[in-house]
């Protein structure tokens, strides 16, 4: 799996490889990487962490609606906020989510040393430090603090990572103390070739007067791609000041919407011949002053479909194209982001935070339109949105004000580690939920969940927890072999064991905590769902080979064959 893991990460990283020979007593090619790559002191002990972080099974503590509030059953709604350290929750949504999220944004401890705000802006809070030590060992103690920070961070990126859909993005903020390591640990990881753009964030518009050398007015927010082929053009909705100028109709309106003009003719492109030539129209020749944009068939073209209008304007003639507010396949058009963010200042979401909370704490919330902007960017209707360093829940809040501008049913899952994860995280998303001051609710649901035991035990992981309620390990086992969501079965038909069925195999878990299983003719007896193949795990086999193969059943042995994220 490591090995696995490692060559996929060559393969993303556009490194020059040198095969060094063919095989080792492993039977592993061994590779020579041509690339430059970070090492800081713990790497060894954090580079494959994530495969040994406990799977915990996660503890539903409340529902709520902007309807009726609080409840104690599931909402259903898809939205999560989850309570505890994002090493051990990322790795809890693995089963369930491996592959499923569209955007991430993270926006981690900066690093700065700055202990005096509300949480700790670098790796000295204690549960980290706690976890350092017990992942590093007692040479934690001894890590610079870029050291300390990049253990912390590795793990997590490459739990992120999973957790991305193929055609999913990451947006990461970050400022001058980390930027340079994180830039090459994100290489290292998703792959220099997936870096869509480190966009600055223009935070404030000036100030510090009391800056000795420069006044600082951006960060950074690394924008990669899981994979930059699957990531199709990128676009926000045009705001009132663009739309404005689509003020146009033709016969194509239902199809196309309306239309603005542009001019065809260009004075700054490079000097291309073949775009120099007369448009003929009403027995006219009509030059461009040094050349058309388009080619002399697209312009044919154009004028066959109405796509041009000419005009004889001020003793000249003007030649302008129409461009559609929709493309030809009807998507909308849209604007460009620029890779420096401007107009969205830190001031936003402090006082975006403080119309919720008058007195809050919290220093530094990111503004809520910049994270919309975005989610806009790279989301969908439907998408799933994840924030793992979830701080006063401004993602949350992005994203409700996002599906309500544009009637989209986007996702969140926010993950904070801080006990305000119930009193500011989730309390900011009730109120934007249900309303606050003059703002009116977006409506909406949530879960609220906290960290619960870990699934298996052993130095190995090699028992289930007997602890962990058999619900719970039924769900993961559904998840884990079909990645899709586990609904209770109607055990009145079928076996109790009964997990349910998909595409023609039905599942079945023969689990006892206090006793032993197996698979016999007597638990075949209690089968009752036909299927074309039948995946039964139970803690022993007593059916021969041969009957198996006939009747499709696959065997798997408990806990061996439960499988690990
Ligand atoms: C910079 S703040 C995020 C602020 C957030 N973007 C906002 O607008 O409110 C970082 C947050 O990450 C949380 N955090 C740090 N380490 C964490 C961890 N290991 N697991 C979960 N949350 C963590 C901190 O408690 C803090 O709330």
């Amino acid at each position: 799996m490591a090995m696995a893991e490692s060559l996929t990460n060559i393969e993303n990283s556009e490194a020059k490889v040198v095969k060094l020979c063919t095989f080792n007593a492993h039977s592993f090619p061994i590779y020579l990487l041509s690339m430059p790559t970070l090492h800081w002191i713990g790497k060894e002990k954090v580079i494959n962490h994530h495969q040994d972080v406990p799977y915990r099974v996660l503890e539903h503590k409340y529902g709520f609606t902007a309807e009726h509030g609080r409840q104690p059953g599931e909402t259903g709604s898809g939205n999560l906020i989850l309570h505890g350290d994002n090493l051990e929750a990322l790795k809890s949504l693995l089963p369930e989510y491996e592959g499923k999220v569209k955007c991430i944004y993270i926006d981690p401890p900066y690093n700065t040393g700055n202990e005096g705000w509300v949480y700790n802006d670098n790796v000295n809070d204690p549960k980290i430090k706690k976890w350092l030590n017990g992942v590093v060992g007692k040479e934690g103690d001894d890590l610079s603090r870029h050291d300390k920070w990049l253990c912390m961070m590795y793990p997590r990126l490459k739990l992120l990572h999973k957790l991305l859909a193929e055609d999913g993005v990451i947006f990461i903020s970050i400022d001058n103390y980390e930027f340079n390591y994180l830039s090459l640990v994100l290489e290292e990881i998703f792959g220099r070739k997936n870096c869509i753009e480190s966009l600055i964030w223009k935070k404030s518009y000036g100030g510090g007067s009391k800056s000795k050398h420069i006044v600082n007015l951006h960060e950074y927010i690394y924008f990669y791609a899981k994979n930059i082929e699957q990531i199709n053009e990128l676009s926000l909705a045009h705001d009132e000041a663009i739309l404005k100028y689509y003020k146009y109709e033709d016969e194509k309106l239902p199809e196309r919407g309306p239309y603005r003009l542009q001019p065809l003719a260009t004075t700054s492109m490079d000097d291309r011949p073949n775009l120099v030539y007369p448009i003929k129209y009403n027995g006219e020749e009509i030059w461009p002053n040094k050349q058309w944009q388009w080619s002399r068939e697209r312009v044919e073209t154009a004028l066959i479909n109405n796509d041009l209008v000419i005009e004889f304007k001020k003793g000249k003639w003007s030649v302008n194209y129409k461009q559609y507010l929709k493309s030809s396949e009807g998507v909308t058009r849209g604007s460009k982001l620029y890779s420096i963010i401007e107009g969205i200042y830190t001031q936003q979401g402090t006082s975006d935070l403080r119309s919720i909370f008058p007195d809050t704490k919290f220093t530094f919330p990111k503004p809520s339109s910049l994270i919309k902007t975005l989610i806009e960017l790279s989301t969908s209707g439907d998408s799933l949105i994840l924030d793992s360093f979830a701080g006063s829940g401004t993602t949350a809040h992005a994203v409700l004000n996002l599906n309500k501008q544009d009637g989209g049913n986007r996702r969140f899952i926010l993950v904070e580690m801080e006990d305000y994860a119930e009193t500011i995280t989730a309390e900011r998303v009730k109120k934007v939920m249900s309303g606050y001051a003059d703002k009116e609710g977006t409506g909406g649901s949530f879960d609220y969940y906290e960290l619960g035991k870990p699934l298996f035990t052993g130095d190995n992981n090699e028992f289930l927890n007997e602890a962990v309620e058999t619900e719970k390990i039924r769900e993961y086992v559904w998840y884990s072999e079909t990645r899709t969501a586990y609904k209770k079965p109607d055990s009145l038909n079928d076996s109790p064991y009964f997990l349910g069925v998909l595409e023609e195999t039905a599942y079945y878990f023969i689990y006892e905590k206090d006793s032993q299983t197996a698979l016999d003719y007597d638990a075949l007896s209690a089968i009752k769902t036909k299927a074309g193949q039948y995946v039964i795990y139970a803690d022993n086999c007593l059916l021969p080979k041969d009957f198996m193969m006939t009747h499709n059943i696959v065997f798997r042995k408990i806990p061996r064959d439960v499988t690990r994220f």
